[in-house]
């Protein structure tokens, strides 16, 4: 994906810019925000604009309210944790469109930052509804997209909207996500090593295929490829392991197979583990047995990577000198099956190597083992991150002026 702009590229002075931002922040059942990295990373390009005195309206979308107006999704709390955050006042427009809501755009003034109300009260924000982004449009004279968590959504504020109103530039933060993450594709510093787990082989497997370069037959820009979590018994499935009731995508079977055969050919070392934790259910109280990887019980379910897998991969992650990791190693909200994730994290805040972190639950598990201080990079794109690993073309990204 080539450079794109950026809001140092434009002149935003007095101008009303209007800011796609990604504060799709986790809430607890009060409306705390759990964390709030995602408002923070956003700061540099609010700053530069207060500085520069630009007329700051933010837009924003939080959690999947389907085109209704859901009270709990309203983007208050980002607001408040904002402007504590700026140290100055921000102030929640009623909606995102409408009279009201241009009147309160109209009346800033240089420096005052303005977020709307959440854009997926409005059906028409995920449908891309060219009338609506028009309507977005018309309330700014630049627009930037910070948002890199959303640029995998052709949505009507991370792309219809740029059809109207132009500029349109990359904010900070994404183009810094972009720099370092397009980096690991074109010039990685080798071994380059990616990890990757979590429950969901569709999600993954487009990295792997990517990294491996089969479509144009090019050296596989990964060097090793480590498959754990949820993922793996599909892989494991694939190998003809008996993998009892542990998780199995029995449609991506064929696909893994394949995937597999390619990595032998291409010469990419594809690591498994070769034991695992099983138990008898999920929970607390579970009864487990560490059992070879090529015989999971029958009436068991593998939970996590067993020991011998947690420190063959945690050898690999700290060898790294480029290393990529999405996904836990097992269902690690649970004590009992957190060991392998705990494993995978504390080598990759060892390892001396540029340590990238791609979102999600991967960014979660090393924020709640307190191992965020020692990665160079925890993405703020979850499937973001990880669509631009496949090679896609983001169209929060395309939409952005060159
Ligand atoms: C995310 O949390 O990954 C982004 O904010 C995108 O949210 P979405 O998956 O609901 O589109």
């Amino acid at each position: 994906m080539s450079t794109r702009k950026t809001v140092r590229d434009v002149d935003v002075a007095n101008k009303k810019v209007f800011v796609r931002v990604d504060f799709n922040v986790p809430l607890d059942g009060d409306l705390n925000i759990t964390d709030d990295s995602r408002i923070v990373e956003t700061l540099p390009t609010i700053r530069y604009l207060v500085e520069q005195n630009a007329k700051i309206i933010l837009a924003a979308h939080l959690g999947r309210p389907k085109g209704k107006v859901v009270p709990a999704m309203s983007l208050a709390p980002a607001t408040k944790r904002l402007g504590e955050l700026l140290g100055k006042d921000v102030q929640l427009a009623p909606d995102c469109v409408g009279d009201e809501v241009k009147a309160l755009c109209d009346a800033l003034q240089p420096g005052d930052v303005l977020l709307l109300e959440n854009l997926r009260f409005h059906a028409e924000e995920e449908k891309n509804d060219p009338a609506f982004a028009q309507q977005l449009a018309s309330l700014a004279e630049v627009y930037v997209n910070d948002a890199f968590g959303a640029a995998h959504r052709a949505h009507a504020s991370t792309a219809g909207i740029a059809d109207y109103v132009r500029p349109a530039v990359a904010g900070f933060l994404m183009a810094k996500e972009l720099e370092i993450l397009g980096d690991l594709l074109s010039a990685p510093k080798r071994p380059f090593v990616v990890i990757l787990g979590g429950a969901k082989v569709a999600d993954k497997i487009g990295v792997v295929r990517n990294l491996l370069g089969t479509a144009n037959g090019r050296r596989s820009s990964a060097d090793t490829v480590v498959i754990g979590g949820g993922m793996s018994y599909t892989f494991l499935k694939a190998k003809g392991y008996e993998i009892g009731n542990s998780l199995l995508d029995a449609e991506s079977i064929g696909t893994v197979g394949q995937v597999m055969a390619d990595a032998a050919a291409k010469g990419l070392n594809l690591l498994l583990p070769t034991d695992i934790l099983a138990a008898d259910k999920d929970g607390e109280d579970a009864q487990t047995k560490i059992v070879s990887a090529d015989g999971i019980p029958a009436d068991m379910m593998g939970m996590d990577i067993g020991p011998e897998s947690a420190k063959a991969f945690a050898a690999v992650a700290e060898s790294a000198a480029t290393l990529f990791w999405n996904g836990p190693m097992g269902r690690f909200e649970v004590s009992l099956f957190a060991a392998g994730t705990r494993a995978v994290a504390e080598a990759v805040a060892k390892c001396p190597g540029q340590t990238v972190i791609g979102g999600g639950d991967s960014a979660a598990a090393v924020a709640q083992m307190g191992f965020a201080e020692k990665i160079t990079h925890i993405s703020t794109g979850g499937g973001a991150s990880l669509e631009f690993l496949e090679g896609r073309d983001l169209p929060g990204v395309v939409a952005l002026d060159q």
